[in-house]
């Protein structure tokens, strides 16, 4: 079979190489983007008078047949034609003619067609992830809206610290998944720029106008550096890091989850729908989809670390090194789509067990630290004095097999004489979570304000 890089060779490649060289088998994925960029630069052909414009015309009739039939399932995809760019030139060959099918690839190279179509499919996932993003967001939301007066346990090191609202917990979430949206935004906004026209690396004799490709594939603009615009995937790197990102708190999250439906903790019930069984043991609720979910995050890991290597070292412009950017992103976007509708689904059919939260919040002294504050506001004792006053009710409460909040007067002033009456106010948890006002902090005021933000920035997005 004659390749279409054949002319200055005279044996044909061994079959080893073919299988080894080709990227068909995935950048077919690719078939979308690299037909929307060829009629885009065909009809510039046209419009440039480098084709005539019934030429340009025809070249597109033939790309829109091409289309259907990959549409369709008739198409068949070859080893032997190597990409999806020689796949979908070929067959327009057959379709309209070699010598009118030859000359669609005028004043393009494979490389700056590459970059197009890989772009334009980042840019289009970062997209519809940004979306599934917004949707996560408003479900956590949701939880946030209906739980301001649960209160569970806030944590440092895993341990008891102080009580904390459901919905500020959720809400903490929520502001990290919305910096995930404005992250894959901005780089969308970044990365919204036409890299075909910059030929091979150098750009080209014809005179072509790129601007007008660029506006008619929904671009800011182009690209300002051929070589650069070739032989760069900062583009794709950003999406595989924003989707890492979005892992990482993903993963955090579904790792509470799965503490949280332990017997150990018992604060969330995970419905039958998004639980599977054990195959031995009958007894078993398994919260496989938050496991998947925090384990998937390894492998998108790995494909940022993948794609950043290949690119370290690889000289100016392109290198075949490339053709490994692709399989790491799609194997990354569909982990990220997949994620996060079920994530978002299951927390909506998640039960919260708000009295074992409370419950919770009745061991480990959460409201500790109000004693602490409160000698420091009311008797003007420094903090760190303080502090060792309240360690030392700690310690009464705990030889007495209490929690801080369940002390009475008598108990405490055998600690410091000092301590008045309204120091019970201040233990109970309640008003420990309600004192802290502060901005950003988990009182309702302040919650409220919080979910005003979201609220806020959930209408600016939502369509
Ligand atoms: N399949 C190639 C890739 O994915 C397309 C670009 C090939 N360019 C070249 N000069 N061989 O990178």
């Amino acid at each position: 079979m004659q390749k279409m890089w054949q002319g200055r060779f005279s044996a044909d490649s061994s079959e080893l190489l073919e299988a080894f060289n080709a990227s068909i088998e995935f950048d077919k994925e690719l078939y979308r983007q690299d037909i929307a960029g060829s009629k885009a630069h065909a009809t510039m052909l046209g419009n440039s008078g480098i084709l005539d414009k019934e030429q340009s015309k025809e070249i597109i009739r033939g790309l829109d047949l091409v289309k259907e039939e990959i549409e369709s399932g008739k198409f068949e995809f070859r080893t032997e034609d190597e990409d999806i760019h020689m796949s979908v030139e070929k067959r327009l060959s057959q379709i309209i003619g070699k010598e009118l099918g030859g000359k669609l690839h005028t004043a393009r190279s494979r490389n700056d067609q590459v970059a197009l179509d890989f772009r334009l499919f980042c840019q289009d996932e970062t997209k519809s992830i940004a979306n599934l993003v917004l949707n996560l967001i408003q479900t956590l939301n949701n939880i946030a809206k209906s739980h301001k007066d649960t209160l569970m346990p806030g944590f440092t090191h895993l341990q008891h610290a102080q009580p904390v609202s459901l919905s500020y917990h959720m809400l903490a979430y929520a502001f990290m998944f919305k910096r995930d949206f404005e992250r894959l935004l901005s780089s969308h906004a970044r990365n919204n720029l036409c890299p075909l026209g910059s030929a091979a690396l150098a750009g080209t004799p014809h005179n072509i106008n790129r601007n007008e490709v660029a506006a008619a594939l929904g671009f800011d603009g182009i690209t300002q550096n051929a070589m650069d615009s070739v032989s760069d995937r900062d583009f794709a790197l950003e999406l595989l890091f924003n989707i890492s990102l979005i892992f990482t708190h993903a993963s955090r999250l579904c790792e509470e989850l799965i503490l949280w439906s332990s017997s150990e903790f018992k604060y969330i019930n995970i419905s039958d729908t998004f639980s599977t069984g054990s195959s031995i043991m009958p007894q078993k609720k398994n919260p496989d989809v938050a496991e998947l979910i925090r384990g998937k995050t390894g492998r998108v890991y790995g494909n940022l670390m993948g794609l950043l290597t290949v690119m370290k070292g690889i000289p100016l412009a392109y290198n075949k090194d490339m053709q490994e950017d692709k399989e790491g992103v799609f194997d990354s976007v569909k982990a990220a789509k997949t994620s996060l509708v079920i994530l978002s689904e299951m927390l909506k059919t998640t039960e919260f067990l708000e009295k074992n939260m409370l419950k919770a919040c009745q061991s480990g002294h959460l409201s500790a630290t109000d004693l602490a504050d409160y000698l420091v506001r009311e008797q003007n004792v420094p903090f760190r004095e303080a502090h060792f006053i309240t360690g030392r009710c700690v310690a009464m409460a705990e030889s007495l097999g209490k929690d801080i909040s369940e002390l009475n007067l008598e108990e405490l002033q055998s600690v410091d004489k000092d301590i008045k009456a309204d120091a019970l106010e201040v233990l109970k948890l309640v008003n420990s979570k309600e004192a802290r006002k502060s901005l950003g902090g988990t009182s309702n005021q302040s919650v409220e304000i919080q979910l005003g933000q979201i609220e806020e920035f959930l209408q600016t997005h939502l369509k």
